[in-house]
């Protein structure tokens, strides 16, 4: 780990969770679903675009056979969800009887999932998990099942590994955490 604080605009933020431990939860995650998927041929749907790194650093962990495709959901400004879930670019790829793990950086509020769960329903997959690297069990406001999970954090603002704060930061490979 070379930084231990990073300032972006105004605001100081201090590693939580270093590459090191990342890697680790996502080769663990990984090894999980080369268990549960091995001959399902599943498509990872990584949510442009906090996802990307994670999407990438996973699917590089299963070893069978996959497809990667991408949606772009927005559903912040600044470091608020808005609650404001907006479908940016939409499937490309056809989803109908296949098995689908959505790929997220983080579910912090669950507004994303809850519509987008629902949303995926009328393309009729054969079954939808989510695997998110982050979760903020305190900050949910839906019922949302999140099968794989990299680690449950306290509900702050983190930038990193995929995050960012209004643009910045989604290059580093720790995640930060805004400090107080
Ligand atoms: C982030 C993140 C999730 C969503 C989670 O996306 O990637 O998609 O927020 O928040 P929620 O559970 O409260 O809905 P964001 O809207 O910041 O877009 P981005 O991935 O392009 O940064």
């Amino acid at each position: 780990m070379k930084n231990k604080t990073v300032r972006l605009r105004e605001l100081n933020f201090s590693v939580t969770k270093t590459r090191e431990q990342i890697a680790a939860r996502v080769r663990q995650i990984g090894a999980n679903l080369n268990l549960d998927y091995a001959n399902k041929k599943p498509v990872f749907l990584a949510v442009l675009n906090g996802a990307y790194v994670f999407t990438a650093d996973l699917v590089r962990e299963f070893e069978g056979e996959c497809e990667v495709a991408f949606v772009k959901l927005s559903s912040y400004a600044g470091k608020e969800s808005t609650g404001d879930v907006a479908t940016r670019i939409g499937l490309a790829t056809s989803i109908k009887n296949r098995h689908v793990i959505i790929t997220e950086d983080i579910v912090d509020t669950g507004n994303t999932m809850h519509k987008f769960l629902r949303e995926l329903e009328e393309f009729e997959p054969a079954s939808v998990e989510i695997a998110a690297l982050l979760v903020k069990p305190d900050a949910l406001l839906h019922d949302i099942s999140v099968r794989y999970v990299g680690f449950n954090i306290p509900p702050d603002f983190v930038i990193g590994y995929g995050l960012d704060y209004d643009g910045l930061g989604r290059n580093l490979p720790d995640i930060y955490t805004l400090e107080e």
